[in-house]
């Protein structure tokens, strides 16, 4: 059935187009009550939609945010597009996802579908390693376009663009020293993707507890990763080979990884092995050793990145502002304390 339009409510209402569009965009100050009345209920009698693009081309704008985020099969990423939808149908903007799979080459493919779509604003979770040239080829993009934009999680601290990210240095610091005060001191770490800021600064966190506590770095401890599953699942079992009485994974699903490695190595966790994720996403609860981890509050980010957004959109708002929240431990069953056993 083809979409109505008001073409078809004026004749339904024997009135002109102009009637109908003056009565549907409230200009009907000369128009008769009865007349005003019959156009409302046929329009609602049809379920008549305006057409968001037509509409644009007049107000030059679409009420629609375009967000770009890199894994949605990572719940992390679930959450955020969640409070992000809910913060703009509060507001009266519709949402366009997008799933670039990390790679950053897509990022700027979706980038120029949503510019090409009028959407009012966007959006961007950077993908990929971080060291792609694709990202800042991005960014000029839409500083040329001048289309409003917040970077969400991945963003760089000091770049000049609005965003809203975690403390990620202390949430990689607390992590790791709740490893130490319970005792452990080769603690292994399968860090992110670490041409990414928010990895490598969780790294930093983690060597930053390590030196803090007196402990000397083994850089044969640490494995790089890509916040994929499989990365725990592969890396864990080098450092299970180099002693390590505990692993910090930079974020849950190499922590799944690395727990599925146990398991298959014969290594009990947490007895033999204790494991800290990062992002506290649902499922972290529901492990079969329910995992200790640092909480991201993804939902919070997802609405938090909405209202920058249409503050931005609203012309009402500074660029450049960063909202940094605080990483909190959730301690659940993956730590053994071993300060005894030392
Ligand atoms: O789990 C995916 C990771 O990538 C999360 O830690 C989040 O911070 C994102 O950057």
């Amino acid at each position: 059935m083809d979409r109505i339009t008001i073409k078809d409510i004026a004749s339904r209402a024997g009135v002109s187009v102009t009637t109908v569009s003056l009565v549907l965009n409230g200009k009907e100050h000369r128009i008769a009550q009865e007349t005003k009345k019959k156009i409302i209920h046929i329009a609602n009698e049809l379920d008549y939609r305006p057409n968001q693009l037509a509409i644009g081309l007049i107000t030059k704008r679409t009420n629609t945010i375009g967000l770009i985020l890199p894994d949605i099969s990572n719940s992390f990423f679930g959450e955020l597009a969640k409070g992000a939808e809910r913060k703009a149908a509060e507001n009266n903007f519709n949402i366009i996802l997008c799933n670039t799979n990390d790679t950053p080459v897509k990022d700027y493919e979706y980038l120029n579908v949503l510019l090409d779509r009028g959407v009012d604003g966007i959006i961007l979770v950077p993908s990929g390693r971080g060291r792609d040239d694709t990202i800042p080829k991005c960014f000029t993009l839409l500083e040329q376009c001048q289309k409003p934009f917040v970077l969400a999680d991945r963003i760089k601290v000091g770049d000049k663009y609005s965003g809203v990210t975690l403390d990620q240095e202390e949430g990689g610091y607390i992590a790791t020293d709740y490893l130490i005060n319970n005792g452990h001191r080769k603690i292994g770490c399968v860090t992110g993707p670490l041409g990414m800021l928010n990895a490598y600064l969780r790294y930093q966190g983690y060597r930053k507890a390590i030196e803090t506590a007196g402990i000397v770095h083994r850089p044969k401890w640490v494995r790089e990763g890509s916040y994929h599953i499989e990365d725990g699942v592969e890396l864990s079992k080098e450092l299970f080979q180099e002693g390590v009485s505990a692993i910090f994974a930079c974020n849950d699903m190499m922590a799944y990884g690395v727990y599925q490695s146990a398991v298959r190595s014969g290594i009990k966790v947490p007895d033999q092995l204790s494991i800290v994720g990062f992002d506290d996403i649902i499922f972290s609860q529901f492990s079969e050793v329910p995992l200790t981890t640092i909480h991201q509050p993804a939902y919070q980010m997802g609405e938090t990145a909405v209202e920058k957004l249409l503050a931005l959109i609203m012309n009402k708002e500074e660029k450049n502002e960063k909202i940094i929240f605080k990483p909190e431990l959730i301690i659940r069953s993956s730590v053994k304390d071993v300060t005894s056993e030392r």
